[in-house]
């Protein structure tokens, strides 16, 4: 594995928009996946699944969601990173689980996800209990400080917000092995659920096309807004 200092790996990232024909080896991509799976995850609830599109069918599917993006069209591999907040339960009895098996449970363990995170994830039928949830909690933030929780809008932010930085923890370990990517939100959500099947509760966040770069692959030199417009004090 090629060594490189962690600022050289964000520096050299770049998204890149043509790839070389050379395929992405299944060790480079299982380490980088092992990596992005390291992210940090709202209540560490991992809400996202990787999806590599391996099939030719899936493939020429998934380009044309990706509107043909050069991208999508020249990477070697595509894969579609997806919000799965549907699978809160699932995760949380497995987190229970683990700590379970680790010793005896702590209160603060079965309190956060035998209680609280039902309540938070919660949203009834036709998600009608969404809006009552934030009602609630504006209601009560104008007396104690309190977390705008469980409308499904809440809950969509939360699992994009945490497959993001998997998304950025992926890329960048790709990078520090020499390979490169592209991020793409510029997709058709509906084509691209239906490709993967996604069931309700769950979205594509965004596509990533992986490779090394061509000569062609970087269209232009980085654009930095002023540092005084991104950044303040208060
Ligand atoms: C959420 C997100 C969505 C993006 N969608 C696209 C896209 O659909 N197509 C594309 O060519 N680049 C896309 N990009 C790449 C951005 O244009 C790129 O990150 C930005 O211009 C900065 O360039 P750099 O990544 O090379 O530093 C996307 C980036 C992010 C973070």
């Amino acid at each position: 594995m090629p060594e490189s200092s962690f600022l050289e790996t964000v520096e050299s990232r770049r998204s890149i928009r043509e790839f070389l024909p050379e395929a992405v080896p299944q060790d480079v991509l299982d380490r980088a996946i092992d990596a992005a799976l390291l992210a940090p995850s709202s209540s560490n609830l991992q809400p996202w699944e990787f999806v590599i599109l391996r099939s030719p069918e899936a493939r020429q599917v998934a380009e044309a969601a990706c509107l043909d993006q050069l991208p999508a069209k020249s990477a070697p591999l595509l894969v579609a990173l997806v919000t799965r907040r549907d699978t809160w339960n699932r995760n949380r009895e497995e987190i229970l689980r683990v700590f379970a098996s680790r010793g005896p449970l702590r209160k603060s363990q079965t309190t956060y996800y035998g209680k609280l995170i039902p309540m938070i994830y919660t949203t009834g039928p036709f998600g009608l209990l969404g809006p009552l949830k934030r009602g609630v909690s504006r209601l009560i933030s104008l007396f104690k400080p309190t977390p705008s929780l469980g409308s499904r809008v809440d809950l969509r932010i939360m699992a994009h917000k945490s497959a993001a930085l998997a998304a950025a923890t992926f890329m960048l370990a790709l990078r520090a092995e020499g390979y490169d990517s592209c991020p793409m939100e510029g997709f058709d959500p509906w084509r691209a659920k239906a490709l993967l099947g996604l069931p309700r509760g769950a979205e594509v966040n965004m596509f990533l096309a992986i490779g090394k770069r061509s000569e062609k692959g970087i269209w232009w030199d980085r654009v930095l807004m002023p540092r005084e417009w991104v950044v303040r004090e208060l």
